[in-house]
């Protein structure tokens, strides 16, 4: 059984990340390929109660050490319950949000620092990095536009601070930077199908695929 690849897609509030994971799921379903899409916080029925704990309620409810903490308590059980057993399936696994979301921020808007998340990453994700993590950059004031027009509640991250938003969106810019064997930053202000054909193209070149 080969192992499927593992890419995530990141970004601030309203990038339209769903709406390309969804994209790229379906081109890569007709390709033959076998694909799980997924996401964080949540993706397993554990991280799913974990999630309703951390995207409801007051902005100050957790203080940002127990709000990373949680975080990775969700992943852990995510990695262990869906991503993993999927990958060993030889499925391709999409997943929108991981470790790159709880630096950017946990590390990067709530100040929390690069060091306290980089030893949490090592104690629960280990060496499970994705493949490729595709970071979709978008101005903070536009995000959150397009974030606040979406039906229904969660929005305990969208009521915090411009100037949070701008910390965490700096926080994926670096990250990239940091990381660019491993991560792509693609602008998210486009046409929908101008950003897909960007991420099909680096789908193909990072993982050599052929898609044809
Ligand atoms: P979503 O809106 O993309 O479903 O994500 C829920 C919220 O959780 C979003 O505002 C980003 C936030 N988040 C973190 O603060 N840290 C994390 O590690 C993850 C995965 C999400």
């Amino acid at each position: 059984m080969v192992r499927g690849k593992f890419i995530t897609f990141e970004g601030g509030e309203g990038a339209g990340k769903t709406t390309q994971i969804k994209r790229l799921a379906d081109r890569l379903s007709a390709a033959g390929l076998q694909v799980t899409t997924t996401r964080e916080p949540g993706g397993s029925p554990g991280a799913e109660q974990i999630r309703a704990l951390l995207v409801n309620g007051p902005a100050d409810r957790w203080s940002a050490t127990t709000e990373a903490l949680l975080h990775f308590a969700a992943r852990r059980d995510h990695l262990e319950k869906t991503i993993i057993p999927a990958l060993d399936a030889g499925q391709w696994v999409l997943c929108d949000r991981f470790v790159d979301s709880t630096m950017a921020y946990q590390g990067y808007g709530h100040e929390l620092g690069r060091e306290i998340i980089e030893k949490l990453q090592a104690i629960v994700v280990e060496q499970l990095l994705p493949e490729l993590t595709i970071i979709m950059d978008i101005a903070p004031e536009e995000g959150l536009e397009r974030a606040g027009s979406r039906a229904g509640g969660e929005d305990r991250y969208e009521s915090m601070a411009v100037a949070f938003h701008q910390r965490l969106r700096d926080g994926f810019l670096d990250i990239a930077r940091r990381a660019p064997e491993r991560c792509a930053l693609v602008p998210a202000r486009g046409a929908i199908e101008v950003i897909e054909s960007q991420i099909l193209d680096l789908v193909r070149t990072r993982l050599n695929l052929d898609l044809t």
